[in-house]
């Protein structure tokens, strides 16, 4: 099947069988490999992505769900000014390891930013939001400790990720 959708603002085309995985299309038909491959089941959020402004796993969405849909990966994020901070944040509180999970991480992150709308959320808001989130190495405390920062300083997350 054919189908066309817009990704990290873009308008792409690209043929594929109903049941290939989001995660395969963006990594293996477009190139686009910000986005990582953990469990491949759901349950790891390696892969998390913005599917019509919400957070998924790419690993569970068929293409046949993808026609005229909004997709938004790590890597469209690059020229934003609120992706550097968050970059920043998780480095200076070492919130990065081996980094396979960073990028379901950061998605995730910018949800909460979206969701505290500039108030400071409790651990457990923090942690709800990162529930579907697995990351091996550091702990978690570090990534909390990054995310803590960020909702002290007023990031704005372009209306773009809001509509
Ligand atoms: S690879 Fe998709 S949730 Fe783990
Ligand atoms: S930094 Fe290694 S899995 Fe999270």
């Amino acid at each position: 099947m054919n189908i066309k959708c817009n990704i990290n603002g873009k308008s792409v085309s690209f043929e594929a069988e109903p049941l290939d995985r989001l995660l395969d299309i963006l990594r293996d038909t477009l190139g686009l490999t910000g986005t990582k491959e953990g469990c491949g089941e759901g349950e790891c959020g390696a892969c998390t992505v913005f599917m019509n402004n919400k957070l998924v796993n790419s690993c569970l969405v068929p293409a046949m769900h993808l026609q005229d849909a909004d997709i938004v990966t790590i890597d469209g994020l690059r020229d934003f000014d609120f992706f550097t901070s968050i970059t920043q944040s998780y480095e200076e509180n070492g919130a990065v390891q081996c980094g396979f999970c960073t990028p379901g991480f950061i998605m995730s992150t910018i949800e909460l930013l979206r969701k505290s709308n500039g108030k400071v959320l409790t651990d457990d808001e923090v942690k709800s939001v990162f529930a579907g989130n697995i990351c091996r190495c550091t702990g978690y405390d570090k990534i909390i400790k990054a995310v803590r920062q960020l909702l002290h300083t007023n990031i704005e997350i372009p209306k773009r990720f809001y509509e």
